[in-house]
């Protein structure tokens, strides 16, 4: 379960980027974030996963106060939480399925184990044939499917997907979604934060909206807060 609470978030001296936001988000739900853009969404999303810390506030993840969270205690945090991007953010030189077993390999796992499971998940998205092709012999929409099983290949909590087919066109975009729910089914939080508001529409799940750093509408509250 994750808990904002009282959440501000200053970068520099002038407008907040984020402003007294309260939100619960409970184990496997769906929750997209939407809002225009500066309104706050990666910022809010970049709490979660500790690349910002908040001015004031508190976030907890599994009742782990984050604000409190060590450095040296970082890098098991973000295992419990995958990513991805609009940029994909693949390694270039290594292949699709390196890429994956990458993530495996920086958390410690045995190589049958990360043999296996990266299989499993390129299986899972779609590309077990194209484990051997580089980022950039593939199209974007791949290369997406790419980032997502590396996402999902420690198997995390939460998934957090902060504008993940904003380089793709349509068909990707659906492609992307179906997975996106299907992580979901098989038990992961997902947190998508998105422009593409036929996207939302389609997706039918709990949608926040932020408005300039605050939460301007929560459908799980069932009612506007400003
Ligand atoms: N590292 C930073 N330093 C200073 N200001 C920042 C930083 N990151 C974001 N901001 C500012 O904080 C506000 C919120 O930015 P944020 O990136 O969270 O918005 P967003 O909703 O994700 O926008 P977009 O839809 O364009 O991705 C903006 O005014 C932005 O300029
Ligand atoms: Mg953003």
């Amino acid at each position: 379960m994750i808990i904002y609470e009282n959440v501000s978030k200053i970068y520099s001296s002038d407008s907040p980027a984020l402003m007294d936001v309260n939100l619960r988000i409970e184990e496997r739900e769906f929750v997209t974030i939407v809002g225009a853009s500066g309104a706050g969404k990666s910022t809010l999303l970049k709490m979660l996963y500790a690349e910002e810390r908040p001015t004031r506030g508190n976030v907890y993840f599994h009742r782990n106060n984050l604000v409190n969270l060590k450095n040296r205690h970082l890098p098991q945090h973000r295992r419990q939480i995958g990513t991805v991007f609009q940029d994909f953010k693949l390694l270039p030189k290594k292949t699709l399925g390196e890429n994956v077993a990458f993530a495996m390999e920086v958390a410690g796992k045995s190589n049958a184990e990360i043999q296996k499971a990266t299989n499993q998940i390129l299986d899972i998205v779609g590309l077990s044939q194209k484990i051997d092709k580089y980022p950039g012999e593939v199209s974007g929409g791949e290369q997406q499917r790419a980032a997502l099983a590396r996402a999902l290949v420690n198997k995390p909590k939460v998934l957090v997907a902060d504008e993940p087919t904003g380089n793709l066109d349509p068909i990707s975009t659906w492609e992307i979604m179906q997975l996106l729910l299907k992580i979901n089914e098989f038990g992961t939080t997902v947190i998508l934060a998105t422009h593409n508001k036929g996207m939302v529409d389609k997706l039918q799940r709990r949608v926040i909206s932020i408005n300039k750093g605050r939460i301007a509408r929560d459908e799980a509250m069932g009612k506007y807060c400003i």
